[in-house]
């Protein structure tokens, strides 16, 4: 196919094509997921068999794997890492799905609408102490340290967020600093990762964290806006947890500082209700005063910035899949 065929696939949101270059790589990682997730006991078995199925779109492997294409060679370390980064995103899922009592997760039910919470805090701790484990498996301890660093901070982003709910006053800065925390962190910790383990110098390692952050922040407000907008039937996910939990992202926080008096007054008291049926309402208001254009454009700015940071990566096949990937996180309708 071609890089132009590819770039409008992009935009339409497809990504099976970006990723051919690493798809080997990508099928070694499901599998190896698919060892790696099992119990010998049937119960439980059953429970974390369901932290893969169906997948997810392995971003984060993807990422590594790319960063470390972009840098050189792929090595064992990175077959390995590519498995433990989306372990602990598939830990983080399962818990964020309780925080949200979500019920869909991937098109099939969420663990804590299967089994319940309490299962669902155990299969994310299983994940998680699991993907430590494998980690630890690597001859140095830098991955560990990495990681445990960048999970750290995704809780840590996750908690303020949690803590901020029905905060209607939260200011666009606490929102960037959540989302940087909770979903950027970790993309950025792939991106140096694939780096690191590929020998890359101080500078590619860098220019790589760069374009991950930027990218997570890109990605995350286009899932707020897919949250708002969205589709569930594509998305494969819950959607409208964000105001259902009094969540203000950003085309919330534009109209509310748009906003002056009485239409201000009344979009508060809309989002505050935390009402299903007034989400229609709420979107109109979102769409009539600019709100979803704002974010998107913002997300089109990281998104550019990510990409700019390329510019410090010699030219290969890797460094043009991960530019089309920062156009992908914001086009992408799942
Ligand atoms: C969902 O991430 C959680 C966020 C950080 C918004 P993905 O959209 O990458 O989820 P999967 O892995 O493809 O299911
Ligand atoms: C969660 O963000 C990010 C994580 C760290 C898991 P969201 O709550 O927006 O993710 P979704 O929409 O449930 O996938
Ligand atoms: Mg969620
Ligand atoms: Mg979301």
């Amino acid at each position: 196919m071609s890089q132009v065929e590819t770039t409008d696939r992009v935009a339409q949101g497809v990504i099976g094509d970006l990723f051919a270059d690493i798809h080997d790589e990508l099928a070694s990682v499901e599998q190896r997921l698919q060892e790696e997730l099992r119990s010998q006991h049937p119960s439980v078995d059953q429970v974390v068999r369901h932290g893969y199925r169906l997948g997810g779109k392995r971003l984060r492997p993807a990422l590594l794997l790319l960063a470390g294409k972009a840098c050189g060679e792929l090595t064992e370390s990175h077959a390995t890492l590519a498995v433990v980064v989306e372990m602990i995103h598939t830990a983080t899922l399962v818990h964020d799905d309780v925080l949200d009592e979500a019920a869909i997760r991937r098109h099939v039910d969420t663990v804590n609408a299967r089994w319940g919470n309490e299962t669902s805090v155990l299969l994310g701790d299983f994940l998680f102490s699991h993907a430590f484990y494998l980690a630890s498996t690597l001859s140095t301890t830098d991955a560990c340290r990495m990681i445990g660093q960048s999970t750290n901070r995704l809780c840590e982003g996750e908690m303020r967020q949690t803590l901020a709910e029905g905060d209607l006053l939260i200011s666009e800065e606490d929102y960037f600093g959540i989302i940087s925390a909770k979903t950027a962190e970790l993309c950025a910790c792939c991106c140096e990762l694939g780096a690191k383990y590929a020998g890359a110098d101080s500078d590619r390692t860098e220019a790589l964290a760069l374009f991950g952050r930027n990218l997570g922040i890109a990605f995350q407000i286009a899932d707020d806006l897919l949250d708002i907008s969205g589709e569930e039937a594509t998305t494969g996910k819950s959607l409208g947890r964000d105001l259902a939990k009094g969540k203000l992202t950003l085309p919330l926080i534009h109209a509310r500082d748009t906003l002056v008096d009485g239409p201000r007054n009344r979009l508060l008291a809309q989002i505050k209700q935390g009402d299903e049926s007034l989400s229609k309402e709420i979107l109109a208001t979102l769409r009539e005063l600019g709100s979803l254009d704002y974010a998107r454009r913002t997300a089109e700015q990281f998104a550019a910035k990510a990409a700019e940071q390329l510019d410090r990566l010699p030219e290969s096949a890797a460094k043009a899949t991960l530019e089309l990937m920062a156009e992908f996180v914001v086009a992408r309708s799942a």
